[in-house]
């Protein structure tokens, strides 16, 4: 008896309730959609690595060639004996890009990949963010 009660009431309520859990996953969904919120490239995250591993031997650890010092962001920016090394939001002022891409640097071992130039660009073009 009380089962068969408690029944209707029951799909009642999950019936009711579905059309709310939906419009929440779709909610989230667009939110998750949303580019705004899309992942960011940061200096830590995705370009230290980058200069780890090809040039702060020559540019922070070993020496400082032309004074200049890619371990950290601010260094980066401040530059070296021609001035700034990036300008945030303008890779195409950048003298970092610029001596990459024509294979000045770095000047022994490795040259960096296609994959991590774009990413240096990107990174560059989005403002250069820590
Ligand atoms: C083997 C040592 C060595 C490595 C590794 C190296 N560099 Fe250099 N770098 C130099 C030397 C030497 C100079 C100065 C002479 C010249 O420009 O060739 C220089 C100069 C520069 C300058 C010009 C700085 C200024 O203000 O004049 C930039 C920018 C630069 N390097 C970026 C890089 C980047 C980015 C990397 C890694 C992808 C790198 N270097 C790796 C030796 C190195």
């Amino acid at each position: 008896m009380l089962a068969k009660r408690a029944r209707p009431f029951f799909s009642h309520a999950v019936q009711s309730r579905l059309p709310l859990c939906g419009l929440g996953f779709l909610l989230l969904g667009c939110a998750q959609k949303d580019p705004e919120r899309g992942p960011k490239l940061g200096f830590a995250k995705d370009i230290k690595g980058i200069m780890t591993h090809s040039c702060i031997e020559c540019h922070g650890i070993e020496a400082e060639e032309s004074d200049l010092d890619l371990r950290t962001l601010e260094a980066i920016i401040s530059g070296g004996e021609s001035g700034p090394a990036i300008v945030p939001g303008h890779p195409e002022e950048s003298l970092l890009l610029e001596m990459i891409h024509d294979e000045h640097m770095p000047p022994e071992g490795e040259l960096l990949t296609k994959d991590k130039i774009e990413l240096l660009h990107k990174w560059i073009a989005a403002g250069a963010k820590p």
